[in-house]
C-alpha cells in the first residue's frame, strides 16, 4: 500500500490503473478511522480491483466555533488500519495542496443543506461538496463509499452526483456501532467516561423510535415525543433536534411513510453527536 501526499501522484497512479483496465473504488474520510471507516474500505475492497482512501480534515466544512484544531488524527495507526483492510493507495494531502492561495470555487447546493445539521452549520454542506467534488476529480472513482451515519451528507453527496451529471456510483453502507449501541465516530473520543456512558441514550433512543415504527406508529409528533422523552432521561444530554423528514428530500413531513428519515443531533458535554434511523418500506 502506498501513501502520497500530492494530487499529481493520486492522478497519475490512478491513470495507470485506468489504463490497465482496474475499477476504483474510494473512500473519503477526515481519518482517525474506526470500523465505521472500516466497513466502507471493506466494500470498496469487494466491489473494486482497486481502494483509495483519503484521509484529510477539511478545514472548508468546519464552522468558525467548531473542533478544527482539536480533530483527532493519528496517521501511523490509520495507514495500518488501512493496509490491514487491503487498501491500495492513501492519499494524506496539506490544505495548501488542496487549496492553495488562488482556490476561488466552491460547490453550494441549496434545500438538502439548509434542513437539520445545515441550520446550525451554515457552510458545513458548502464546505463537504466542494472537497468530495476536488477529491471524486482526483480519484476519478468508479465508486465512492459513504456511511448512512451522515444520512444528511450521503443524501447531499447523491444529490450533487447527480445534478452534475458525475461519473461516479454513490455506496450508502449501514452504521455500525459500539456494543452499546453509539454510533461509531472520531468524535466519540472526546468524551469523558461519564459523558460516554451518558452517550448511550442517543442509539437507545433511535432504537425506541425504529420499535414504535415499526410495530405501526405513523404519528410524526408521537414519535418526536416519544424519542425525544427517552433523551431527556439523560441530564448530560442536550437535543439540538429530533426530526422525521422525507428520506430523499429531507423536507419535515407529518405521516411517516417510507422513504422516512429520522435523525437525531445531541450534545453530550461539549460534543455532537448525530444518529439516525431510516424506514424503507412499512409493513
Ligand atoms: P468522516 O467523519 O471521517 O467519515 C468518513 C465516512 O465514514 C463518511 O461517509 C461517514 O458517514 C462514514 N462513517 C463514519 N462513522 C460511521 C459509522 N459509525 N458507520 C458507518 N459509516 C460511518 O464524513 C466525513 O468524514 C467528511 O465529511 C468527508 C465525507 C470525508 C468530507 O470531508
Amino acid at each position: 500500500m502506498q501513501m502520497v501526499t500530492t494530487i499529481k501522484q493520486v492522478k497519475e497512479q490512478v491513470n495507470q490503473w485506468k489504463n490497465e483496465g482496474e475499477t476504483i473504488g474510494f473512500v473519503p474520510t477526515m481519518g482517525y478511522l474506526h470500523e465505521g471507516h472500516g466497513s466502507l474500505i471493506t466494500a470498496a475492497r469487494e466491489h473494486n480491483t482497486k481502494v483509495v482512501v483519503s484521509i484529510f480534515i477539511n478545514p472548508l466544512q468546519f464552522g468558525p466555533n467548531e473542533d478544527l484544531d482539536s480533530y483527532p488524527h493519528d496517521i501511523e495507526r490509520d495507514r495500518h488500519f488501512c493496509e490491514e483492510l487491503g487498501a491500495d493507495l492513501i492519499f494524506h494531502p496539506t490544505p495548501e495542496e488542496m487549496y492553495p492561495q488562488d482556490f476561488f470555487t466552491y460547490v453550494d447546493m441549496s434545500v438538502l443543506t439548509e434542513e437539520l445539521c445545515g441550520i446550525n452549520r451554515p457552510g458545513h454542506f458548502r464546505g463537504v461538496c466542494t472537497v468530495v467534488n476536488k477529491l471524486f476529480n482526483i480519484v476519478q472513482p468508479n465508486r465512492a463509499y459513504f456511511g448512512k451515519k451522515d444520512a444528511q451528507q450521503l443524501a447531499i453527496i447523491k444529490q450533487m452526483v447527480n445534478d452534475l451529471s458525475m461519473n461516479v456510483e454513490v455506496v450508502g453502507c449501514p452504521i455500525v456501532r459500539e456494543e452499546d449501541g453509539l454510533a461509531k465516530s472520531s468524535r466519540n473520543t472526546y468524551l469523558s467516561s461519564e459523558e460516554r456512558k451518558a452517550a448511550q441514550i442517543i442509539s437507545k433512543a433511535i432504537f425506541t423510535g425504529e420499535e414504535l415504527v415499526k410495530s405501526g406508529e405513523t404519528n410524526v409528533g408521537k414519535v418526536i415525543s416519544t424519542m425525544k422523552a427517552t433523551l431527556e432521561n439523560e441530564p448530560m444530554a442536550k437535543i439540538e433536534y429530533v426530526k422525521v423528514v422525507d428520506g430523499l428530500t429531507l423536507a419535515p413531513i407529518t405521516t411517516i411513510k417510507a422513504p422516512t428519515l429520522v435523525p437525531v443531533a445531541v450534545y453530550i458535554g461539549k460534543t455532537r453527536l448525530i444518529d439516525n434511523f431510516f424506514v424503507e418500506g412499512l409493513s
